[in-house]
């Protein structure tokens, strides 16, 4: 098989056999098959589309590419959560605790980020000691213990995804429905769990910019999960705009707590409760959405999903207090409110150009080996609908200094678009997939 056969294959508009997608995806893996003609290939894909056996074909063949995740000695059923990234998404903070404490076991496989805000694992890295490097004798141990564990993904789960993501980073190949569907289900089939429920974001702040779009991610991606024997939900829902009010990683964890000890409602509950009640129906712990709402809803009233959150904490050699005593998380130095110029009604918070703020502070990696500040970041007073007054604040902004703070603050303002006319907060959650 020749390497050159198959892209010109794809290129004019041919469907590629299992035999040569798993020759293709084995030999960018080993080294065999340079960038150049991996390059070619992604366009190609990207221009003319994979059907479902295909994608299903490459979802596999990049599951096979490295190391997948014995899950067999956790009892119970497993359950794993996917964001398609968005700014200040801290739900994986507060979902899984709230869906372990009804029983559903959490073995969670989770990144870093780059660019704007950090992923899951930085922002758990805020609880000081806090160990996501563990072994996964010890995320095994875990899971059956107190039924949750998340740690950062190995280096030998999904290598052809590393170097696939990587490159179709730098080729303008990303976009591409057959592309980011195996990139994130390969990931999931390799980390091994029952039930995949995966939050498909839709809007400005996201990769798919209409909710049609996020509608055919949606579809492709619960195809390919059923195809490969797994419970697989997706929901659609609104990136308009920053989830919740902070976007930083310490104080997205603090959000995260007010939410577990319902503090904080509106969206953020609202994305969990959703989300939570797919997995529990899907589970078999439910027998319907309203039975899983009330369940997920009591273990926040009785404190039992606070209580996971710190089990997670204790189980990975973090401090279990600083859930209880959030002054015990990292705090900036300096806090510094943005005041609006102007007035008007909040039409649109451009969600990319936070999370930019937030990475201007520091709180957001330029390349893989930077360092992040995990105390900085925006908690944002004001939300699409809110109205503004001349001389309110925005958001206060929290930093290491007060120059970049007064920068944060002045492009914090850019990102709000104000206007004279009353705005009706657009539907959040846009659709679910089962
Ligand atoms: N997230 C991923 O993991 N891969 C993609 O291709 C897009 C989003």
């Amino acid at each position: 098989m020749r390497m050159t056969d198959i892209i010109e294959k794809k290129r004019d508009g041919g469907v590629l056999s299992t035999e040569e997608i798993r020759f293709m995806v084995k030999g960018y893996t080993d080294g065999s098959i340079p960038d150049y003609q991996m390059s070619a290939m992604l366009m190609a894909i990207l221009l003319k589309g994979m059907d479902r056996r295909e994608t299903l074909d490459l979802t596999m063949a990049m599951v096979d590419s490295g190391e997948t995740l014995d899950l067999s000695r956790i009892n119970g059923v497993k359950a794993d959560k996917h964001s398609t990234g968005g700014v200040g998404d801290k739900t994986s903070l507060i979902l899984c605790p709230m869906v372990a404490a009804q029983g559903v076991k959490i073995a969670k496989m989770s990144g870093r980020g780059l660019g704007h805000t950090g992923g899951t694992i930085d922002k758990l890295e805020s609880f000081p000691g806090f160990n996501t490097g563990i072994s996964e004798e010890t995320f095994i141990n875990n899971v059956n213990e107190f039924g949750i564990a998340i740690a950062g993904q190995t280096a030998d789960l999904d290598p052809a995804d590393k170097k696939m993501y990587a490159l179709r980073d730098v080729t303008g190949t990303v976009p591409s429905i057959p592309l980011i569907v195996s990139s994130i289900m390969s990931k999931k089939l390799a980390a091994g769990a029952d039930v995949i429920v995966l939050d498909v974001k839709s809007g400005s702040g996201s990769f798919m910019k209409t909710e049609e779009a996020a509608h055919e991610l949606a579809e492709n991606l619960t195809a390919v999960g059923k195809m490969a024997g797994k419970k697989t939900v997706a929901v659609i829902t609104d990136m308009d705009e920053p989830l919740g009010n902070a976007v930083g990683n310490a104080l997205e964890v603090k959000e995260a707590i007010a939410v577990l000890k319902g503090e904080v409602k509106g969206e953020l509950l609202e994305l969990c409760l959703t989300l939570g009640s797919c997995i529990l129906t899907e589970a078999g712990f439910a027998a319907n959405d309203a039975e899983a709402r009330k369940m997920l809803l009591c273990g926040i009233e009785d404190g039992t999903a606070l209580k996971k959150l710190a089990e997670l904490v204790e189980g990975q050699k973090g401090d279990p207090k600083a859930v209880y005593d959030t002054s015990m998380l990292p705090e900036a130095k300096v806090k510094f409110e943005a005041i609006s110029k102007r007035s008007g009604y909040v039409k649109h918070i451009s969600a990319a150009d936070v999370g930019l703020v937030s990475m201007h502070l520091g709180g957001g990696r330029a390349t893989k080996e930077s360092e992040i500040d995990l105390s900085v970041g925006v908690m944002l007073h004001k939300k699409v609908g809110d109205f503004v007054e001349v001389g309110e604040s925005l958001g206060t902004i929290h930093a290491s200094d007060l120059a970049k703070a007064e920068e944060a603050a002045r492009l914090l303002e850019n990102c709000y678009t104000l206007v004279p006319e009353k705005v009706e907060k657009p539907k959040f959650i846009k659709g679910i997939v089962r």
